[in-house]
């Protein structure tokens, strides 16, 4: 059967995003070589536990500048097709890994963040979340000391390596892929677990495979479909066909 046709039947659709899908507003991927925000720095340094408690200044500052480059961004036109679609089917899931919240300001709702979100800050130690106000008052350059712990710093609310995720978000998202007919993926690698496992879980379960990537990976191998080309230019497609069909 064609992507159209079986677009058109489908009532439950799941949605895995990655980093690619913000590429079009800005912000790089991770993992390109010559543009990706890996490619000048180890990840282990600046997205890990170890990393933090080592260099919390380079940390802080490093994620300091991403929120600057976050708050620049505007959502594009992959991140308006996504909500857009959410409107047109009673069943519908965005699952992220991104942290950039570009998918509800582009007015998606209720996503499910895998990796958290970086404009959200934690106690280092006890999780609890702490105010923008209590952040303002304090030096930029450096993590500030945590209201909720003596020993805690300020983080962000985000997923480092080796950290486990929400277990509820995850639960949620292993549902969906199970539950839907078809999983749209779109802008990610698919290396990093357990995100990369939900294309593979939701076709075991019987559901097909549309995969949306400029590059060739393991998620495009294994799908059903696969659209070379970027999310800004492939999801607009998709949702078009949803709203010819007045749904
Ligand atoms: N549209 C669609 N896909 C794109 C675009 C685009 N405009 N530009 C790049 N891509 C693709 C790349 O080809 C690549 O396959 O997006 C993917 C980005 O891959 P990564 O940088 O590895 O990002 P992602 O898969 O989201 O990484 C997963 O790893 O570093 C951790 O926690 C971080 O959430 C992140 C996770």
């Amino acid at each position: 059967m064609d992507l159209h046709r079986y677009l058109l039947e489908t009532t439950r659709i799941a949605v895995l995003t990655g980093a690619g899908v913000s590429a079009e507003s800005g912000i790089p991927t991770f993992r390109e070589a010559q543009t990706g925000l890996w490619s000048q720095y180890d990840p282990m340094t600046l997205a890990s536990p170890e990393g933090f408690a080592q260099q919390p200044d380079l940390v802080w500052r490093w994620y300091q500048w991403r929120r600057e480059l976050v708050a620049k961004a505007a959502p594009n036109a992959g991140h308006k097709a996504l909500a857009s679609i959410q409107q047109h089917l009673p069943e519908f899931t965005l699952i992220t890994q991104n942290v950039d919240g570009l998918h509800q300001q582009a007015g998606s709702s209720d996503v499910l963040e895998l990796h958290g979100n970086i404009h959200r800050t934690v106690c280092s130690r006890t999780g609890s979340a702490i105010e923008a106000s209590w952040l303002s008052a304090h030096a930029a350059a450096e993590p500030p000391p945590s209201p909720h712990h003596a020993d805690g710093l300020a983080r962000p609310d985000v997923v480092w390596f080796g950290e486990a995720l929400d277990e509820c978000t995850l639960q949620q998202s292993f549902d969906a892929a199970q539950d839907c007919e078809l999983m749209i993926v779109a802008g990610t690698a698919g290396v990093v677990h357990p995100a990369a496992s939900l294309p593979v879980m939701a076709q075991q379960a019987g559901a097909r495979v549309v995969d949306i990537n400029p590059e060739h990976n393991e998620i495009s191998r294994m799908a059903n479909w696969y659209l070379q080309g970027t999310s800004a230019r492939w999801l607009p497609v998709l949702a078009a066909t949803l709203e010819k069909e007045n749904r």
